[in-house]
């Protein structure tokens, strides 16, 4: 089984990104032939400061590798050291009604949010598509913000496969009954039900766009604030809390135990503590899960020159991989 996700450098890695994709791609090494990256030219779309993005860029390759990602196991490396991602993203656009971008519900959130957009940030699902095929991925980890961008690989993939491949069949389209499996694999994409979407400090999805995020590595005063501040509602001690859209809730719900969680979800329904109580044990059980990543990132951050060694190790059986399936698009479309 193939196991491909990635994360943009485009700040500072956020507890959303741990409980809805990086958990998992961890947990995932271990089940196949993962291929993590850092999708540096995602970014390119909403960081334009050089020193920032490469800055970015080694914090989020320390952050996988401090998050528990073992580079012998599952292959890591930055997305624009292969450049077949781009090749592909030209090739693979070329195919696509412009209709499908424009309902595209990430770009169309990020311009309501005000954000300034352009040509990048509009094909951005295109290179995401073309990251995705590439490697043949079976299985795309990530959070429910992303499930469309997976439908639209999968489109795009049978698609391309229905115009290029003679005897595909869309109703198989993995060529299982009749031996045509085209030249994309039909990626599915893997959404932990439970941590579709962590909620940020103000009770909105937690985002780098907006600015509410609790990042995994922020200075323990930062992280305090941030926990301390969560926008609660006015309910009083006594009073019985909402569970739905709270987002302490939602954050306790990722950090506590199970059997412990059972208690919370009864004290909120109850009433009886008020919101300081929760945000102190929320507090608590951050450093007890993160601590030892933090530890680990401080030290990875002392010799940059070894986590460069994994990234061009990476990038070069990426490349492998990547460079035989672009022989074959290049066949199939008449480039070769
Ligand atoms: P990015 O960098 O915005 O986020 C990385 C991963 O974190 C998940 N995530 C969340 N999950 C739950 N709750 C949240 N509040 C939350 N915020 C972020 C995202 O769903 C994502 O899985 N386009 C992608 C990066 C990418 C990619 C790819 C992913 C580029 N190419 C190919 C998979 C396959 C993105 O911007 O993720």
């Amino acid at each position: 089984m193939k196991i491909l996700s990635g994360v943009q450098s485009s700040g500072r890695l956020h507890l959303g990104n741990y409980f809805g994709a990086i958990r998992q791609f961890v947990q995932l090494q271990e089940k196949g032939d993962a291929f993590y990256f850092i999708a540096n030219l995602h970014s390119l779309t909403s960081v334009q400061d050089p020193k920032l993005l490469r800055e970015y860029t080694l914090e989020a390759a320390v952050a996988y590798l401090a998050l528990g990602l073992d580079p012998d196991r599952a292959t890591l490396f930055r997305q624009s050291d292969v450049p077949e991602h781009s090749e592909l993203f030209w090739i693979l656009g070329s195919q696509i009604p412009l209709s499908h971008l424009e309902r595209a519900h990430s770009y169309k959130d990020k311009i309501q949010k005000g954000l300034k957009p352009n040509f990048g940030l509009f094909s951005y699902p295109v290179l995401m598509a073309a990251d995705i095929l590439l490697y043949a991925a079976d299985l795309v980890p990530v959070g429910k913000d992303q499930r469309q961008h997976v439908e639209f690989a999968r489109d795009w993939a049978i698609s391309f496969n229905q115009l290029y491949c003679p005897g595909y069949d869309p109703a198989d389209p993995n060529g299982e009954k009749n031996g045509k499996p085209g030249i994309f694999r039909v990626p599915d994409a893997l959404i932990q039900p439970e941590m579709a979407t962590l909620l940020g400090v103000d009770g909105q999805k937690m985002s780098k766009s907006y600015n509410n995020t609790i990042d995994l590595f922020a200075p323990d005063k930062v992280i305090q604030k941030a926990i301390m501040g969560i926008k609660t509602d006015s309910a009083g001690i006594a009073d019985p809390k909402p569970t739905e859209g709270s987002a302490v809730y939602c954050l306790l719900k990722a950090l506590a135990p199970v059997e412990e969680m059972a208690k919370w979800t009864e004290s909120f329904e109850r009433g009886g503590e008020g919101y300081g109580v929760y945000k102190k044990r929320l507090l608590e059980l951050f450093h007890e899960t993160f601590d030892p990543a933090r530890a680990r990132r401080e030290e990875l951050l002392k010799d940059p020159g070894e986590v460069e060694r994994i990234l061009a190790k990476g990038a070069a059986k990426a490349r492998e991989v990547a460079s035989a399936q672009m022989d074959t698009v290049k066949r199939a479309v008449g480039l070769k």
